[in-house]
């Protein structure tokens, strides 16, 4: 399968849909708008007649305006303070090429309409742009980006681990991701392609970010093990279990089933960590990390799921808001309804054992000095 060609956010505005389904990645968005207003001020401050700024991976949804006005907010706020000309923003939007860019480009037109209207003279010009492809690879000519924002996207790879599938022999078979019955072999090859995927990703960066003041915001989903009952491996476990019952039932070929693996990872922060360090060209200059409840609407603290059945329901709408086309690419559309169904029911069966919680990790990134750089 070719992932990049296949993959996509559920589109328009329905009950599933991918716009009406992020509040999860919309926590990330609201986390990091510390570290938008940090960047903005390190730019503004050397009077730039323009900003460039990239989202990477922004879908079609409210966040991907919510992003683009924080970074306006932040310019119109440091400059109205320290009564500097506001820089003009050119805003790259990037995505797969499946993505929604109608969409994201109207929302956009709106917004700049709304707010010429509201702040008149005091407008931050701005200028958005939609950068079709992978950022596993280089999209935009060297030095010409401020600064790069990425989240909820890095845990996407760029295709199923090389290896996983050899000359028609399964090595996950039954499962879709790394779970209880894959192999260590299983989550080794994973691991590898986060690694290739994420120094390509940092190597790309490299050349397009400007020295100096340029940082790169991410958020993306990240693990402390492979046993909490948040972790990503139920996540996709209860997937699984839906999709072997309807094998069972001879509703799904069993031979669909072990060949489809997600080309997803979670990493842990070491990974992460040693990945930077190995690709050489970035610092990490903060790290943050947040959790997050598997049901976005649930907004308490507290370790106990009140409607079990509801937020069964919520999770496997947010689930399917992300992985539809491409589970449907692979399955057709008619398992659709009964596969979520299913997924529903089990992760209801699942919060009985606590409240899970996804694990999100931030990091704002810098540029090494040419002098760091080469000595590692
Ligand atoms: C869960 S959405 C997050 C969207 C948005 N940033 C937000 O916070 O709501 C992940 C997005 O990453 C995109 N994506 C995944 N892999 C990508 C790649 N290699 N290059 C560009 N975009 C990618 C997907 O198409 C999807 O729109």
């Amino acid at each position: 399968m070719n992932f990049e060609r296949v993959f996509q956010m559920l589109g328009g505005g329905g009950k599933t849909s991918y716009a009406k389904n992020s509040q999860l990645q919309e926590k990330a968005v609201i986390k990091i708008k510390p570290l938008v207003e940090e960047s903005i001020q390190q730019i503004c401050k050397t009077i730039p007649e323009k900003l460039v700024v990239a989202d990477l991976g922004c879908s079609s949804g409210p966040n991907t305006l919510l992003v683009l006005s924080q970074i306006i907010n932040a310019v119109y706020e440091y400059c109205t303070q320290s009564s500097q000309q506001k820089p003009e923003i050119q805003y790259f939007l990037n995505d797969l090429p499946n993505n929604d860019f109608n969409n994201i480009f109207q929302l956009s037109v709106q917004y700049e309409k709304k707010i010429r209207e509201e702040k008149g003279d005091d407008y931050v010009p701005f200028y958005v742009v939609g950068v079709p492809g992978s950022f596993y690879r280089r999209l935009f000519p060297s030095k010409s980006v401020n600064i790069f924002h990425s989240s909820y996207s890095v845990h996407w790879l760029s295709q199923v681990p090389e290896g996983l599938e050899e000359e028609g022999s399964h090595l996950n078979e039954k499962e879709i991701y790394i779970n209880k019955g894959s192999s260590s072999i299983v989550a080794d090859l994973y691991l590898k392609q986060f690694m290739r995927d994420f120094s390509d990703f940092l190597k790309s960066r490299s050349k397009e970010l400007i020295f100096g003041a340029g940082r790169i915001i991410l958020s993306f989903l990240g693990r402390a093990d492979w046993q909490s009952i948040g972790g990503l491996l139920y996540t996709w476990g209860l997937i699984a279990e839906a999709l072997n019952a309807m094998v069972l039932e001879g509703l799904v070929e069993e031979d669909k089933l072990n060949a489809f693996n997600l080309p997803f990872y979670s990493p842990s922060m070491e990974e992460v960590i040693s990945i930077i360090n190995m690709e050489g060209s970035f610092q990490l200059e903060k790290v943050q990390t947040f959790d997050s409840n598997w049901d976005p609407f649930d907004l308490s603290n507290d370790n106990f799921v009140e409607d079990k059945s509801l937020s069964g329901k919520n999770v496997s709408n947010y689930m399917r808001s992300i992985t539809e086309p491409l589970i449907a690419s692979h399955f057709g559309n008619d398992i659709i309804e009964d596969l979520f169904s299913r997924y529903a029911k089990n992760i209801t069966r699942h919060m009985f054992a606590g409240k899970p919680k996804f694990l999100v990790f931030i990091l704002f990134l810098k540029l090494k000095d040419e002098e760091q750089a080469i000595c590692g």
